[in-house]
């Protein structure tokens, strides 16, 4: 029998909605902050055998509907020729790109020559599981872009928005060369048998719809087509963009995961009001209700569960979960969505 998620990913309905949750292998849980203590952040995204064991932990744990690579959105950028480190504070780049001289030190990779160990992982946990799917991911261009500009996670995304502004033309080219660097990446993930792939654009919710429309909408467009082309679902995340749904559709995602912001009803809608056809949803609950007392978090879910039901649903958060939540709550979760 085919499992739940990839029913829901094909906009079909199920006896019940799949579950998975954005960074669901993180702090949050013992076993990866034991895992954690012995090797940095990126020796642990390297090394198959470790990224395996904390891509399973959460599916050992909680039984979850869908694994998700252990990787991270900047680990192509490395690949692409920037400097990345990860400090107390979050991502840091101490050399973005902030001209067309920069650009020339970007490049496209093969990945299994630069990031081999990505699809060792997939392979590894795609051996190790019975019948839950493995999900790869990468970064959207838009999203990839703004850690190359701005150097970290960004707050006003100024340099980027400056970038756009002042220099078009680099910008496109900035946005192209991700987009195909990106490609070839997930290709690589799809061949080493990810059975899915989620483009995150965390950031996109900064961008107003003359840039959607001018900057981005064409990479991610032709990308998403790339992806699906390779006979796999895409599930794209337009965090904090729901107002600018109906452009958003034209890029023609398997999936859309929603964030928090809208219910799920108005998303469909807009969705469907820019001209989308068969598509599931995925979402859309805060990952602040995990810290909110049992009655609180339950009614939210029941009213995400009854706003899911129409297309295929996938339950979600609507990003990723916070490394405070207590794991009784990611349990709660779990019972009051299977009923
Ligand atoms: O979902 C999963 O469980 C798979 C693993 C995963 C990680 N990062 C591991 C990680 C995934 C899918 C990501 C994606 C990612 N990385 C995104 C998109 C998702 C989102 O949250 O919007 C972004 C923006 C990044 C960049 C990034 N990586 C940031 C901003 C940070 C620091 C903030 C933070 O959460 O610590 C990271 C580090 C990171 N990526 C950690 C993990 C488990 C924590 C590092 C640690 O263990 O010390």
């Amino acid at each position: 029998m085919e499992p739940l998620f990839l029913t829901a990913c094909r906009g079909l309905a199920t006896p019940r909605p799949p579950i998975w949750l954005m960074r669901q292998a993180g702090r949050y849980l013992p076993e990866y902050r034991e895992l954690r203590r012995q090797v940095t952040f990126l020796e642990l995204c390297k090394t198959p055998a470790l990224a395996c064991t904390a891509t399973l932990q959460p599916i050992r744990r909680f039984g979850l509907d869908a694994a998700i690579v252990f990787s991270d959105l900047l680990v192509p950028l490395e690949a692409m020729g920037l400097r990345v480190e990860f400090t107390e504070q979050g991502p840091a780049l101490p050399e973005p790109i902030r001209s067309a001289a920069d650009l020339a030190r970007l490049h496209v990779f093969d990945p299994l020559q630069a990031t081999p160990f990505v699809g060792e992982t997939i392979k590894r946990a795609r051996d190790q599981l019975d019948a839950t799917p493995v999900i790869g991911f990468a970064g959207a261009p838009f999203t990839v872009a703004t850690y190359a500009v701005e150097g970290k996670t960004g707050k006003s995304f100024l340099e980027t928005k400056k970038l756009f502004y002042r220099e078009p033309e680099t910008a496109h080219r900035l946005l192209d060369l991700i987009a195909t660097a990106t490609r070839a990446y997930l290709l690589a993930q799809i061949a080493a048998g990810a059975q899915a792939i989620q483009l995150f654009d965390s950031w996109l919710g900064v961008l107003g719809p003359e840039e959607w429309d001018e900057f981005v909408c064409a990479p991610t467009r032709d990308l998403v087509a790339a992806i699906k082309s390779a006979g796999v679902p895409v599930i794209y995340f337009p965090n904090g963009a729901t107002t600018i749904l109906d452009r958003i559709a034209r890029i023609e995602a398997d999936v859309y995961s929603i964030d928090w912001r809208i219910p799920l009803g108005q998303a469909r809608a807009r969705l469907r009001a820019g001209g989308a056809g068969t598509f599931a949803l995925q979402g859309n609950l805060d990952p602040a209700l995990l810290l909110a007392p049992p009655l609180r978090l339950r009614a939210q879910i029941g009213k995400i569960l009854e706003e899911g039901a129409g297309t295929g649903h996938i339950f979600n958060l609507g990003h990723g979960i916070y490394p405070e939540t207590p794991v009784e709550n990611v349990e709660l979760l779990l019972r009051t969505v299977r009923g």
